[in-house]
Formats: structure tokens, C-alpha cells, sequence
């Protein structure tokens, strides 16, 4: 196991290739970003289900042109197993983030959320051990936790899915272990919960909440708090989330065909961040005139998220160097900057 700091100078003297499917999404725009600024040949994949080409453009404006030159894109559908198959000849790692998020998404609609993450997590999954990827890691979930009640969650322990989305990352899980089992293809599952950082989408229905909240506090809508705020979640700074990508694709085979929470291992009530945007915006010169409005608990949401890290950071070497409070720092300014362009 190598530091973080050694495994990154070791990809800018050995550079890779690298896919990474949703890559004009929050996570995946991020990786890329990183990778490029690492010197990394990647490949990149999205049918801007959700993703936007104004992402991959802020990208673009955070590299040199000889990075975004070693940049390749490809619009297309995971659906279509031929066209992953496509996009994975040749690659060293891929990082799977492409799906469709959201609990409450999945909930409204079901059967799209089952196609792009089950139907295409499986085709991604294939394509790789087909084309024999040196290492395959995917985006899963903390929602695969379900109503499981131990705190902080352990990867092992398990409740019953709460919502269609939870469903696909657990099946997911499955059927890595199965490509494992049966063909010996190891995967490394990443259990994401509450990533946050600059990119994340602020709009529409099923905005997660730190840009859903930052952009009605800026807008000076209303801020709805779901229930009575003492929920918990562990929010993890995007580069966090990052991190673990890398240090995942690069691991050696006794760190696969296994599952890793990325988050900080904290856990911050909706009031108290509510709290922690007010001020972070403030310092941001905005001015604030919000209040919350509290409104009903929301179906299928978790009582209280918190992450055990310690597998990550025995295993991979995980080493978080941000907490809520230094990511929020870092990550206002830039919807600031991108919020008030709109007003
Ligand atoms: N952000 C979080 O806090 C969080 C938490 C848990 C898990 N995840 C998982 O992490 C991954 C990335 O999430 P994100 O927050 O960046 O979401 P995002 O919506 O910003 O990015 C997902 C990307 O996948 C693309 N995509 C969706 N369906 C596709 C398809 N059929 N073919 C090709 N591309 C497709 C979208 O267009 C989008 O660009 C997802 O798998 C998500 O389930 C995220």
C-alpha cells in the first residue's frame, strides 16, 4: 500500500488510460479533472441524462490544452452494451459513476433507474472483464445500508434496501461478487455518501441537497427542510471521493472484489449545515434573508448516516483530507461565482 502523494507521482511517470463513464456528471466531471491535471490519457463516456457539456467545459478551463487534448469523449448510452464495449478497448482502470441517482427519482420512476443501473452496470461490467481491464471500480451507494440501525455502518452489515435506487446499488454489489465468483473479474465497490463539491447540479427535482439549499439561499427562495433537521448525514467533500477512485483503480488484487464506504466519517445534522451554508455564504458576500421551512419526512430516506472508514484506510491507504466544514469553504465560492452569472 503506497501513499496517495506516491501513487499520483507514480501515474504522472507511468501515465495511464483511464474510462470514465458519467463523466459530464458531478463525480465523474471531478475525476476527470483530477486525472487530466495527473497528465492521464482518459476516455470519457455520458449520454447527459443528467450530466451537462457545461461541466466538461469548467473542466476544460481547470487544465492546460496539452491535458485536454489527452481527453476523448464519446456520447452514448451504457444500455448499449457495443457501445461500452467500445469505449473500453485499450483501457487500463475504468471508474464506473455513470447511473441514474437519486432516491426519489428512483421512486418516481422506477424502471429508468433499474435500466441505467442495473441494465448498464451490468454491461460495464462485462465489457470490462471482456476487454480485461487491469481493474474496474464502481459507484455504489450508502443507501445500500437500508434500515439497518448500527452506526457508525460497517461494510459487512447490511439492512433491507428502502427504495428502488438502493435496490440497484445492491445489485450491483451482487453481481460483482458473482463476476468474482464465476470468472474470477474482481471489481471495488465504492459506497458514496452525500458527496458534495463544486459541479454537483443545484437544479431541478432531485438536486441533492448542499447545492439545492446553496442555490435557494442565493436565489433567496424558500430552503425546505425535510422533517424536524436533526437527520444526519456524512458528507464527503468531493476531492474525498476522488481519492478513493485512484487509490482503487491502482490497488493490488488482495484489495479487490470488495466494497469501501467513502465518506469522512462524521455526521452533521440538516440544521447544522443549514447553519454552515448561511455563514460559509455570508463570508461569500451574500446576503441572507432565509429561513428554513420545515415540511413532511421524506419517503425512503435513512434517519442517520455515519461511516466507519477505518477498511478504507487500512486497505487503500484512504487518507480524507477534507471535512464538511473545509469542503463547504471550498465549494461556495465556486456556485457563487456560477449562481450570480444567472441572476
Ligand atoms: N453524489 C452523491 O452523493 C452520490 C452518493 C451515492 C452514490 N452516488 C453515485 O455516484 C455516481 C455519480 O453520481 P453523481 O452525483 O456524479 O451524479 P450525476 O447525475 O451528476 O452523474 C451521473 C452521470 O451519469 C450519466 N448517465 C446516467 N445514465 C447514463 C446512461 N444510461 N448512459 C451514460 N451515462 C449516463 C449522467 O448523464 C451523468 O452525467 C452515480 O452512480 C451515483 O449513483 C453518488
Amino acid at each position: 500500500m503506497h501513499s496517495y502523494e506516491d501513487v499520483k507521482q507514480d501515474l504522472v511517470d507511468n501515465p495511464k488510460t483511464w474510462l470514465v463513464t458519467g463523466v459530464a456528471g458531478f463525480i465523474g466531471s471531478n475525476i476527470l479533472e483530477a486525472l487530466l491535471l495527473l497528465d492521464q490519457n482518459v476516455i470519457g463516456l455520458d449520454n447527459f441524462a443528467t450530466g451537462n457539456t457545461s461541466n466538461l467545459d469548467d473542466v476544460k478551463t481547470e487544465v492546460s490544452s496539452q491535458q485536454w487534448n489527452r481527453f476523448q469523449f464519446t456520447r452514448g448510452d451504457i444500455c448499449n452494451y457495443t457501445t461500452c464495449k467500445e469505449v473500453t478497448e485499450g483501457v487500463d482502470y475504468v471508474l464506473h459513476q455513470a447511473a441514474l441517482g437519486s432516491v426519489p427519482r428512483s421512486i418516481a420512476a422506477p424502471i429508468d433507474s433499474n435500466a441505467a443501473n442495473i441494465t448498464g452496470f451490468l454491461n460495464m461490467l462485462q465489457a470490462a472483464k471482456d476487454v480485461d481491464v487491469k481493474s474496474f471500480t464502481y459507484a455504489s451507494s450508502s443507501s445500500t445500508y437500508g434500515d439497518h440501525p448500527a452506526l457508525p455502518k460497517i461494510e459487512e452489515n447490511i439492512g433491507n434496501p428502502l427504495s428502488p435506487y438502493a435496490v440497484t446499488k445492491c445489485v450491483n454489489e451482487l453481481y460483482a461478487e458473482v463476476f468474482a465468483r464465476t470468472y474470477g473479474f474482481k471489481a471495488i465497490g465504492l459506497r458514496y455518501f452525500n458527496v458534495f463539491g463544486k459541479r454537483q447540479d443545484p437544479s431541478g427535482t432531485y438536486a441533492a441537497v448542499i447545492p439545492k439549499w446553496t442555490s435557494a439561499i442565493i436565489n433567496g427562495d424558500e430552503v425546505f427542510i425535510n422533517g424536524d433537521g436533526e437527520t444526519t448525514r456524512d458528507f464527503c467533500y468531493i476531492d474525498n471521493a476522488v481519492q478513493m477512485n485512484i487509490l482503487s483503480a491502482v490497488a493490488d488484487d488482495s484489495a479487490k472484489d470488495e466494497v469501501y464506504n467513502v465518506a469522512f466519517g462524521d455526521r452533521t445534522s440538516l440544521n447544522d449545515l443549514f447553519s454552515a451554508l448561511i455563514e460559509a455564504l455570508n463570508q461569500n458576500s451574500i446576503d441572507i434573508r432565509t429561513k428554513p421551512t420545515y415540511r413532511d419526512f421524506r419517503a425512503g430516506d435513512v434517519r442517520h448516516s455515519l461511516a466507519d472508514i477505518s477498511k478504507a484506510k487500512k486497505i487503500l491507504g484512504y487518507h480524507p483530507l477534507f471535512n464538511i466544514s473545509q469542503g463547504i469553504q471550498k465549494a461556495i465560492p465556486w456556485y457563487v461565482k456560477k449562481l450570480r452569472n444567472y441572476q
